[in-house]
């Protein structure tokens, strides 16, 4: 079975920072906006259709992910931090299918109209306000726990990189492929 992260798993893997960031920037600096200026209204529908995308990468990850096996770390480390390691991956999956799905399902349960890359989403037959207040709430609270577990990982890769010197890092990185000098 082939041990290394494939090119596709690492353009994903940054992707989905990518949108992580942009997501997480226009939930947070569209607070600087007047509530009712078309800027704002802009960085709401942004939101949901960013945050959208993250949750398809992230279901497309784990396909991925089931058919390809990780690369080993070298030199090898010992057994128990691969295994917080392991739970922090886990959480970082469910969290970024989590909070997506919640946000969706709040707005799903209201009555204001929302849309996804400008496709307009359905409401429920019933409203709910009271469920889509803690759904709100929770998506929220997810989310500000999602800094604190982002920032964990990437200091984790960081010290491996820098600190204990090994490949964890540079297998999540693109590689340079070495082709043979052509022979004349
Ligand atoms: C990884 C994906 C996502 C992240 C990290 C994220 C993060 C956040 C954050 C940090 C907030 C502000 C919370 C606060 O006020 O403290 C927020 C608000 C909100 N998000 Fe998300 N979100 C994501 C995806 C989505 C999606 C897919 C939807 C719905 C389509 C959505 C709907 C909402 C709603 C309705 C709010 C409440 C405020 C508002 O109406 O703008 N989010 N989100
Ligand atoms: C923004 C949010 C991020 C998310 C949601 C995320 C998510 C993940 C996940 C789920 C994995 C596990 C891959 C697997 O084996 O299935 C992973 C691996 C990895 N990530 Fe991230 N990541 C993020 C940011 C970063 C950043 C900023 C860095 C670098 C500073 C980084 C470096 C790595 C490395 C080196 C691995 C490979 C670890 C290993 O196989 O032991 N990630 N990431």
């Amino acid at each position: 079975m082939n041990r290394d992260y494939t090119h596709r798993q690492i353009i994903l893997h940054w992707l989905v920072v990518l949108a992580i960031v942009i997501t997480y920037a226009l939930a947070e600096l569209k607070g600087f906006t007047p509530h009712n200026s078309r800027l704002h209204r802009l960085m709401v529908v942004t939101h949901y259709s960013a945050g959208f995308s993250v949750l398809i990468l992230m279901l497309f990850r784990i396909y991925l992910r089931l058919i390809h096996r990780a690369r080993e770390i070298l030199p090898s480390a010992p057994r128990w931090p691969l295994w917080v390691a392991k739970a922090g991956h886990g959480l970082l999956y469910l969290l970024f299918i989590a909070v997506p799905l919640l946000g969706m399902w709040s707005l799903y349960l209201g009555q204001v109209p929302w849309a996804l890359f400008g496709i307009s989403m359905p409401h429920a037959s019933h409203p709910d306000p009271v469920l889509r207040h803690s759904l709100r709430h929770l998506h929220a609270l997810l989310a500000n726990s999602g800094y604190a577990l982002i920032g964990l990982h990437a200091g984790a890769a960081l010290v491996h990189h820098y600190l204990l010197r090994d490949n964890t890092l540079r297998k999540m990185l693109p590689q340079r492929r070495h082709t043979p000098p052509t022979q004349r």
